[in-house]
Parts: C-alpha cells; sequence; structure tokens
C-alpha cells in the first residue's frame, strides 16, 4: 500500500547545521537560482514561492520572466518596476525554514550586476535543461560561484520532455564545470513516459501527477529498490532499466558528501519538471537540509553571522521604484547581527549615522516594512542617493567589505542630450546610473560630453529609454573613439604625472578616480612599458 508522507513530517526530522547559531540565523538560507535563458528560473521561481506560501497562484512572476526576452518589454517591465523589483530579493518560509532567494539578472548583459548579487548569498541553485545540458551562461555563472566555493546544488528541469541520457547529463556537468556530481534523486523515463523519480538519498519513489501542474508530487515511502511495491507503480520494463541505472549509478559515481556539498565541490542532481511542479519541494527540501546557512562575510577582518552587532553590505541599488518618488532602494545583505526597525546604523563611507526607519522586505508580490532581520536576509533601504553599491553599514565600526567589484565596460559610447540646454539633466540622470552601477560614467578630461562604458549593446539602448522615460530627456549614443578603459593606481605624484603627459585619453569616473581610455591594446602595452610605476587595473573593489 502507497503511504503519503505529510510533508511536515519531512520537516521535523531535519536538524539545523549549526545547533550552536542563533536559531533564527541557523534557519536562513540565502540562495540565488542560476541558469542559462529558457532552462526555467522563472518557473522554478515562481514553484518556489508557491510552495513557500508566498503567492497564492501560480503565474505572478512568469509575467517578469517574460518581460526579460526582448528590450520592449524590458522597458514595460521597468515600468512596471514595483514587479520587478520586488522580485529582487524574495524572502518566504518554507517549514522551519526562511528562504532569501536573490534574483540574478536573465540578460547576459548584465552580468556585472550578477555578478555583485551572487556576492550577497551562501549558495545556489544551478538550473539546467534537460534536453540541452550546461550551456554557455550556465558555464559562466558557475565559474563565478565558483571563484566564492558557494555551494551548488542543481535541478535538471524539463524531464517531461525528450531529454538527455542521465549518465550523459551527469557526465557533461562533471566534465564541463570540473565538480563532482552526486544524483540525489534518478528520473524514471523521460518526456512522455516520465513517471516520476526513485530518491536516493531517502529510498523513496515520488510519482509525477501530470493532471494538476500545481500540486505536489505523491510521494511513496519504499524499503529500498527491491521493495516489490515498486512494481506497483512502475511498468516492468522502466522498473528493470530503473534498478539497472540506479545500481550502475551507485557504483560509478561520487557517493553523496553533505561537507563536500558545503565546500563546493560536490553538487548533488536532482530531476524534475518545474511546470509540473516535480521535484521542486525536494529540491527546496535539499536546500534546507544541505545548503549552508548564513555564511561569514570578507570584509578587513571576517565577519562572523552570529556577531551580536549589525553589519551588511550594499549589493544593489535600484532607482526609481515609484515614478512619483525618485527614491532608490539599497538591498543590503545582513552580515551579522539582529537588526530591528528604526535602529541607527553607520554609513561608514559618509561617517554619518543614518536612522533606518522604514526598511523592507520583499515577499513575492509585495514589499513590507521589516520590523526586523537577521543575519542572512535582504532588506531594501528606501534612500535619496546616499548609499551607493559596496556601501557598509555598522553599528559604529568603520568596516569595509571586500570583494564587491566594479569591472572595466567592453563597450563605450558617448552620449549626447537631444537638447544641448539640458546638460546638467543628463548629468544628472548619469550619476544615477553610475550609483545603480547600471553602466560605468566617465568624463574626458578634454571635451565637454560623457563617455558611457557597459558590458552589452542592449544596456545602451535600456539606458537611452530609461533617460528619457525617466527625465523626459532624449538622447544619442554614438561610437566613441575608445573602445575599452583601465583604472589607474600608483602613487599621488605618479598618477599626476601619468594624467597630465596623457591627457587625451584621461578621464575620471563617478568616484572621481582616475580611468585611462584605450583604443588598442597597444596602449596598454605602452603604458606598462613606458610607466614602470603606474598600474593599470580592469576591475575596481567599490566601497
Ligand atoms: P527562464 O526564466 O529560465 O528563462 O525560463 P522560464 O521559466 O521562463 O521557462 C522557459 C520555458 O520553458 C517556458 O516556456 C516554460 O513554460 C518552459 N518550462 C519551464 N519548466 C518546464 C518544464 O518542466 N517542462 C516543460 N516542458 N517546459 C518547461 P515558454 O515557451 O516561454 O512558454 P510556454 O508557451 O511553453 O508556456
Amino acid at each position: 500500500m502507497a503511504r503519503a508522507l505529510a510533508y511536515s513530517a519531512i520537516m521535523s526530522n531535519i536538524v539545523l547545521n549549526r545547533p550552536d547559531l542563533p536559531p533564527e540565523i541557523a534557519r536562513r538560507r540565502t540562495f540565488a537560482i542560476i541558469s542559462h535563458p529558457d532552462a526555467g528560473k522563472t518557473t522554478l521561481t515562481e514553484k518556489f514561492l508557491l510552495f513557500g506560501g508566498a503567492i497564492q497562484m501560480a503565474g505572478q512572476v512568469r509575467a517578469k520572466g517574460e518581460a526579460r526576452r526582448t528590450r520592449s518589454d524590458f522597458m514595460q517591465m521597468e515600468k512596471d518596476r514595483g514587479i520587478s523589483v520586488s522580485a529582487s530579493a524574495m524572502s518566504f518560509e518554507f517549514g522551519r525554514f526562511r528562504f532569501n532567494l536573490v534574483d540574478t539578472p536573465g540578460h547576459s548583459d548584465f552580468s556585472e550586476d550578477t555578478y555583485r548579487t551572487l556576492t550577497a548569498v551562501d549558495a545556489a541553485i544551478m538550473v539546467i535543461d534537460g534536453a540541452k545540458g550546461v550551456e554557455s551562461q550556465t558555464r559562466k555563472l558557475f565559474e563565478v560561484c565558483r571563484l566564492r566555493d558557494l555551494p551548488i546544488l542543481t535541478f535538471c528541469n524539463k524531464m517531461d520532455r525528450e531529454s538527455r541520457d542521465t549518465f550523459d547529463i551527469i557526465d557533461e556537468i562533471q566534465e564541463n564545470l570540473a565538480i563532482d556530481v552526486t544524483p540525489a534523486s534518478w528520473p524514471i523515463g523521460m518526456g512522455v513516459d516520465f513517471l516520476g523519480c526513485y530518491d536516493l538519498l531517502h529510498d523513496r519513489l515520488e510519482l509525477m501527477d501530470r493532471a494538476d501542474r500545481n500540486k505536489v508530487a505523491e510521494t511513496i515511502v519504499l524499503n529500498g529498490l527491491e521493495d516489490p511495491r515498486m512494481a506497483d507503480h512502475i511498468p516492468a520494463h522502466q522498473l528493470a532499466k530503473l534498478r539497472e541505472e540506479i545500481e550502475m549509478a551507485r557504483a560509478l559515481l561520487p557517493a553523496f558528501n553533505p561537507q563536500s556539498v558545503l565546500e563546493g565541490h560536490m553538487t548533488p542532481i536532482w530531476f524534475g519538471s518545474a511546470i509540473n511542479s516535480f521535484g521542486v519541494k525536494e529540491l527546496m527540501d535539499g536546500m534546507a537540509k544541505y545548503g549552508p546557512e548564513p555564511q561569514p562575510q570578507r570584509a578587513e577582518r571576517e565577519i562572523a553571522p552570529e556577531e551580536t552587532a549589525v553589519t551588511g553590505f550594499v549589493f544593489k541599488v535600484q532607482a526609481n521604484m515609484d515614478p512619483k518618488h525618485r527614491d532608490r532602494v539599497a538591498f543590503v545583505r545582513l552580515a551579522s547581527g539582529h537588526f530591528e526597525r528604526g535602529m541607527k546604523l553607520l554609513h561608514v563611507r559618509s561617517k554619518k549615522q543614518m536612522a533606518v526607519s522604514n526598511p523592507v522586505l520583499f515577499l513575492a508580490a509585495d514589499r513590507e516594512l521589516a520590523e526586523e532581520a537577521w543575519a542572512g536576509d535582504i532588506i531594501g533601504i528606501p534612500n535619496h542617493g546616499q548609499l551607493r553599491i559596496g556601501d557598509a553599514l555598522t553599528e559604529g565600526e568603520a568596516l569595509r567589505f571586500t570583494g564587491i567589484p566594479s569591472f572595466a565596460p567592453e563597450l563605450l559610447q558617448t552620449v549626447r542630450a537631444g537638447d544641448p540646454m539640458k546638460a546638467k539633466h543628463l548629468e544628472k540622470a548619469l550619476t544615477q546610473f553610475a550609483e545603480e552601477g547600471a553602466a560605468k560614467v566617465f568624463k574626458p578630461f578634454f571635451g565637454a560630453g560623457f563617455i558611457v562604458g557597459v558590458v552589452g549593446q542592449l544596456q545602451f539602448e535600456v539606458l537611452a529609454s530609461r533617460i528619457e522615460l525617466e527625465y523626459g530627456l532624449p538622447v544619442r549614443f554614438e561610437s566613441s573613439q575608445f573602445t575599452s578603459a583601465r583604472w589607474v593606481s600608483g602613487s599621488k605624484d605618479a598618477v599626476e604625472a601619468f594624467s597630465l603627459a596623457n591627457k587625451q585619453h584621461i578621464a575620471h569616473d563617478s568616484d572621481g578616480d582616475v580611468v585611462f581610455l584605450t583604443r588598442l591594446q597597444w596602449d596598454i602595452d605602452r603604458v606598462v612599458r613606458d610607466y614602470p610605476e603606474i598600474r593599470l587595473t580592469a576591475t575596481k573593489e567599490m566601497m
């Protein structure tokens, strides 16, 4: 007889990894989902929120995912920033756990933003399409996670469609990404024959319900693979194949090792179908059980989550969330402590106290005032531009977080206001985008205009539309003689002498730092050769 397991029963067996932490911290899981566009990130997010009780109906997040696909839809989304912003960081309860899901921008043009987002999480879920395997964007994002040794759980999606052979997929991940892969579940059939999965971690059978896409799968508890009840649910030919495959998998693939997962050397893989809500709960369960609690954060000294003083850093700034008010929301990852609304925090860069009286927490379709938050949480702080990416907030310590980089742009263009009388407005708009991290803005030593640097062409179009929409100012982006930029460092005298001798290449970024604009690699080689006391860098730490 099949017996469905009540979900609460599964959850109550879960032990926290670090019982020594304050329980409110130990129960938090802060993570991002990484994937190549179309693999199913939006669908999976939606199902997470559905099971987390944060949304009532599937479909609320979808509008946003679809909006990503074209520029005009993107702009529509920008107009309707309420939705896009609330989805930038979403918090919901899952059993005894609090999940903070931080959204990574989907388009490859926004990779810098994505990189910074990944500095705010403790783990990632990598979604791959079962038919396509590891794709280019998956690989890039994976590499970023690897730089930070983030634990990664893998979800192989769309098993209800014709997919690749299970061993093939696992081999591809192992070889392509150089990480051990251990199956947490094993798919039974694929495409129209896909029945569900055998849960290797709990020796249970999970059957997919194709009739109701929002229903959690039926779970049948068995006494291992040889349990005769398997035959009640799986046709003989599929059962023989399943037993054979699992035997091979157990012999050939590395066994599940929770410590290795936490260290980022091994990724467990679950198979499922997000659109059918299948495999999603097991994945969430995996994140709760094997995912890391809030981790120490990198600063001049390491900050442990259990420290009682509140500290946090800004990893993202989003402006004009409400078109009626020019407010900005700074997204802050709390690194330590227990934050309470109304607290006064030191804004380390300006050395000023800030009363944080209206912090927001983002639930799926809403934002609400955060009365309190703990290490690991993401809170949004509305402000008028004081808070910038990389800024630290503390209870008094002059702390500087590290590891939040700014990358040299890969495309440069000059920008002009359609109406020359409105040059000041243009400057204001560009300053705002620079502070948001949406573009690099350089003021050349010679000439009156600005040079804007981005990572992908689409960003120029989005910026032009936003300047027109938010500032009523038509602008033109034109090609620039320069193709790249490098930050200049060295002693004050050396930088000054270098700047004077190379004025036609020199500009200042929005923080006033000196930048060398280049046309060819030759320009950089020349500086390296002729100015040994000068260092040119393609990244700059933001603070
Ligand atoms: P993304 O955010 O990673 O870009 O992916 P998204 O969730 O938007 O999913 C991309 C497409 O894949 C969507 O189809 C979605 O319905 C589909 N999809 C997601 N999960 C599954 C799954 O488990 N099985 C199958 N068969 N499809 C899945 P679309 O073409 O954009 O729209 P639709 O016309 O199919 O609804």
